[in-house]
């Protein structure tokens, strides 16, 4: 074995002196922040990174913005964009309970003023009363997912733990993605069933002049196949539904945005609306339910009871027994009503 000179030894001290220089700053950063370490917070991270730069990933998708795997800027815009719509889904659901809980304590169910009728008259097709169950089941589920996204962390979480949290998050997410399209389908039928008796006219004037008989006994103001109240869940659902329909796919499919800002408008946008028609839906609930004495048989069975339809939709009724009069040649002395069985 030959033995090193001073030369040489001195040659490679220097040597490993310069790789030490030139490694240094790797290996300073390595001590600071080392991503596998326990100790290591989200926070640190975020900070090491700083600013607008992210942890960048290798995609095969046309959607580029999925490759941003960690961004610090997103955790401040889930800040920002989390208090107005925390607050107004806030106030929708609690609000509206609250509204309804006093109309209840004050008004009470709302009752058929002239008693249960022995007959029935047909209000909804077979088909209607899909496009209808088809759009709420749908809706509740997506209004239940979507308020476990702005308040499980702070509802479910403490009261059912990580594990129950965890899971109802990941499917509530699944269902969610999926659901919507149910509601868009019967968005659409319902749309296209009913326009034709949303149009605003002189009736629903009146019918607003008197209060549309909610808050007094006995008083029913005229209506057509829908009173002016209806017409408003009607539209509510038709502009809200399609607001909603637009700004959730483009949360699906975020190449369709464009640009991270205008996803971000997409996102406010979903979660203010989303508040809105929670609201009037709440109210639209109770009053096809426990609000009122007959109404739900509508979306039922499909009929009513006769005297409830009179109350509640006067001039439609005289129109459904006029059209079969006629169609029975004018003999029929009660058509478009059978008895109740
Ligand atoms: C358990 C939940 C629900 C019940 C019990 C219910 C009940 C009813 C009833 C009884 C009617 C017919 C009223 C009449 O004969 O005049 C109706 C109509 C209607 N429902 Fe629902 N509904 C529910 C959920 C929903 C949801 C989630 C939506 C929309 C997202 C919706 C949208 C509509 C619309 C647009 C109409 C026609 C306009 C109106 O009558 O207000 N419903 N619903």
């Amino acid at each position: 074995m030959t033995r090193l000179s001073k030369l040489d030894r001195l040659i490679a001290v220097l040597a490993l002196g310069l790789m030490a220089i030139v490694a240094w700053p790797d290996i300073s950063q390595a001590q600071q922040i080392n991503p596998t370490a326990e100790s290591v917070t989200e926070d640190a991270l975020m900070e090491a990174l700083g600013g607008d730069a992210q942890v960048q990933g290798r995609i095969s998708i046309p959607d580029e913005l999925a490759s941003g795997l960690i961004k610090p800027g997103n955790s401040g815009w889930a800040d920002t964009h989390g208090g107005p719509v925390r607050t107004a889904n806030f106030i929708a659901v609690v609000g509206m309970l609250a509204v309804l809980v006093l109309f209840y304590l004050i008004r009470g169910r709302i009752r058929i003023d002239s008693g249960p009728s022995n007959q029935r008259i047909q209000r909804f097709g077979a088909l209607e009363r899909f496009g209808h169950w088809l759009m709420a089941v749908s809706f509740i589920v997506l209004a239940l997912t979507g308020l476990n996204l702005v308040f499980g962390r702070a509802v479910i979480l403490p009261l059912f733990g990580e594990a129950a949290f965890g899971t109802l998050s990941a499917w509530g997410k699944l269902a969610h993605n999926y659901m919507s399209f149910a509601f868009m389908l019967g968005l659409v039928m319902t749309f296209s069933l009913w326009v034709v008796h949303n149009f605003p006219d002189k009736v629903d004037a009146n019918w607003l002049r008197h209060g549309g008989g909610l808050f007094k006994k006995g008083v029913h103001p005229p209506a057509k196949k829908f009173n002016a109240g209806q017409k408003g869940i009607f539209w509510s659902v038709t502009i809200g539904g399609a607001a909603l329909s637009f700004t959730g796919v483009m949360l699906l499919f975020p190449e369709l945005a464009g640009s991270e800002a205008n996803w971000q408008l997409n996102q406010i946008i979903h979660g203010l609306v989303a508040a809105v028609l929670t609201a009037v839906i709440i109210a639209h609930i109770y009053i096809g339910s426990v609000g009122m004495e007959g109404a739900f048989d509508a979306m039922a069975s499909g009929e009513v009871d006769l005297n409830w339809a009179k109350e509640h939709h006067s001039i439609w009724v005289e129109d459904v027994q006029g059209k079969q009069a006629q169609s029975d040649d004018g003999t029929a002395p009660r058509p478009g009503t059978q008895p109740a069985e």
